[in-house]
C-alpha cells in the first residue's frame, strides 16, 4: 500500500515523464523541419523511451494498489536555435529529470518504502545513462561548431541509433 504523499510524488513523476516525451517528439519534429533525419530519428526514440518511463510508473502504482491520475501537461518548446541548443535543453531537461527522481527516492526512503525504492533503482541507473547521452552529443555538436560537414556526419551518426 502507497502512502499518499509517495503516491502523489509517483503521480507527480509519470507527468514529468510524459512532458519529456513531448518535449523530445518536438524536437523530433523540429529536427525534421531542419532536414537532419538522423537526429530526429534519435529524438523520437527518446520520445518512446519516455513513454516507457511514464507507464513504468503508471503500472508499479497500480501494483502496489495505488491510484494513478493522468494529469495534461504543458505544451513543449516548439523551436530552438540551432541543434546545439536543443541537445542543451535535452541535458538540463534529463538534470531535472534526476533530480526528481532523487527526491523521490529521499521521500520513499523516509517513508519507509522499500519497494518504491527498489523500483526507483531502475530509474536512478537510466539516469546516468540519459545524462551522459545528451552531454555527449552537446560536446559532440560543440566540436563540430559551424561546420555542415561535420554537423551531417553527427546527424548520420545519431540517426544509427538502435533500441536499447
Ligand atoms: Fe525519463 Fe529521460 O527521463
Amino acid at each position: 500500500m502507497l502512502k499518499d504523499s509517495v503516491q502523489t510524488a509517483l503521480n507527480d513523476q509519470v507527468k514529468q515523464e510524459f512532458y519529456s516525451a513531448h518535449v523530445y517528439l518536438s524536437m523530433c519534429a523540429w529536427f525534421e523541419d531542419q532536414g537532419l533525419p538522423g537526429f530526429a530519428k534519435w529524438m523520437r526514440m527518446q520520445y518512446q523511451e519516455e513513454l516507457g518511463h511514464g507507464i513504468k510508473i503508471f503500472d508499479f502504482i497500480n501494483d502496489r494498489d495505488g491510484k494513478v491520475i493522468i494529469e495534461g501537461v504543458e505544451a513543449p518548446p516548439t523551436s530552438w536555435a540551432n541543434p546545439l541548443a536543443a541537445f542543451e535543453a535535452a541535458h538540463e531537461n534529463e538534470k531535472a529529470v534526476s533530480a526528481s527522481i532523487d527526491d523521490l527516492y529521499n521521500l520513499a526512503d523516509g517513508e519507509g518504502d522499500h519497494a518504491t525504492k527498489v523500483m526507483l533503482q531502475w530509474f536512478i541507473t537510466e539516469q546516468v545513462e540519459e545524462e551522459a547521452s545528451t552531454k555527449q552529443a552537446v560536446d559532440r555538436l560543440k566540436l563540430a561548431g559551424s561546420d555542415s560537414s561535420a554537423l551531417l556526419v553527427l546527424d548520420e551518426q545519431f540517426g544509427s541509433r538502435t533500441v536499447a
